[in-house]
């Protein structure tokens, strides 16, 4: 079994009460509560210091439940077909008889859906029988957790119920499109790449700076650390970490993490969140951060790090 039989009843019990639960998944740990449940889905918001705006993904177990909260057409039952379960959140019109919580929409018609493939994740979500609305488990504005430690260093003076888990094998968000008008639209890039994507269902636009609003995920500033981030570096400045990607490191640097030596964009991917927290904590002026290509699941990575570049 992937989870103790005693944890798993545990964690049902306590989305039964109404309260979170946080929960492994193989893109990142997920802040959970019981998607119908008005008041366990306004504690999420209340926990993160999460804006009401933004609306949270509902973790399903199978298609059947994903299919009575959300209306699928042609293209999202390929992509689920495709990619399910996995790193892929489909955002589409709510059934009308959507038992999830409006919050969880933030106030909005769509829904975003998502079957995770984390055996431990698939396993609470078969046990508990309903939705799970779950973020990423850190405070609003931060890094993402990938592993249990980042989750209890975020909510140190309150944590919540916390599944102890490995590592996130992907380690970045997954991919959102939404599919609630009759073209397909990036809302945020993940590991499974707009290519891949289109291979399905034909092509897919890019998310506007403008549409902020319709995926606040994609706010210009993200997922920050506290240091001021610099990208594509070739030199590092004095009290800066750098983040390295590669085997061309610049000489005599001394506080290198290195995302791939190999140049390996799937382990630099899965290092990426574990290591910006930690040179956050080394930095004494600032992260510095080497080129990484933009191919592959290396869009999303450098995605993420624009984000946490931005001005505040
Ligand atoms: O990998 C993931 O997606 C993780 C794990 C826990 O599943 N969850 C996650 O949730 O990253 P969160 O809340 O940190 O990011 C959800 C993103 C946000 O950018 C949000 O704006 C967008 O999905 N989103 C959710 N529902 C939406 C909707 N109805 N319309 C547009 N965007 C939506
Ligand atoms: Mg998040």
């Amino acid at each position: 079994m992937v989870i103790h039989k005693k944890i798993l009843d545990e964690a049902i019990a306590t989305w039964q009460a109404g309260q979170l639960v946080a929960m492994p998944t193989e893109t990142v740990y997920g802040l959970g509560a019981d998607a119908c449940n008005d008041e366990a889905v306004a504690a999420i918001f209340a926990r993160k210091g999460r804006p009401q705006f933004n609306p949270l993904i509902v973790h399903v177990a199978n298609q059947p439940m994903a299919a009575s909260y959300v209306q699928f057409n042609e293209k999202a039952l390929a992509l689920a077909e495709a990619f399910w379960p996995g790193p892929l959140t489909l955002v589409l019109p709510r059934t009308s008889d959507c038992p999830v919580s409006l919050l969880a929409s933030a106030g909005g018609d769509t829904l975003g859906v998502r079957m995770p493939a984390h055996p431990v994740a698939q396993a609470l979500l078969q046990a508990f029988g309903r939705g799970v609305a779950a973020p990423s488990a850190n405070r609003s504005g931060r890094i993402s957790p990938t592993c249990a430690a980042h989750v209890r260093e975020e909510f140190a003076d309150n944590p919540p119920f916390i599944i102890e888990g490995d590592a996130a094998s992907i380690g970045l968000e997954s991919t959102v499109i939404g599919l609630a008008s009759d073209s397909a639209v990036l809302l945020r890039p993940g590991s499974i790449t707009q290519q891949e994507i289109e291979a399905v269902i034909g092509p897919v636009e890019l998310a506007h700076a403008q549409s902020a609003i319709t995926s606040p995920g994609m706010l210009a500033s993200h997922y920050a650390p506290s240091h001021r981030l610099r990208l594509n570096v070739s030199e590092v400045r004095e009290g800066e970490v750098l983040l390295a990607f590669g085997d061309d490191v610049p000489q005599g640097v001394q506080q290198v993490l290195n995302l791939s030596p190999a140049g390996d964009l799937k382990q630099a991917a899965a290092r990426l969140f574990a290591y910006m927290r930690q040179a956050d904590t080394l930095a004494e002026t600032g992260i510095a951060v080497m080129p990484i290509p933009m191919e592959g699941i290396g869009v999303a990575i450098n995605d993420r790090l624009r984000r946490a570049a931005a001005k505040k």
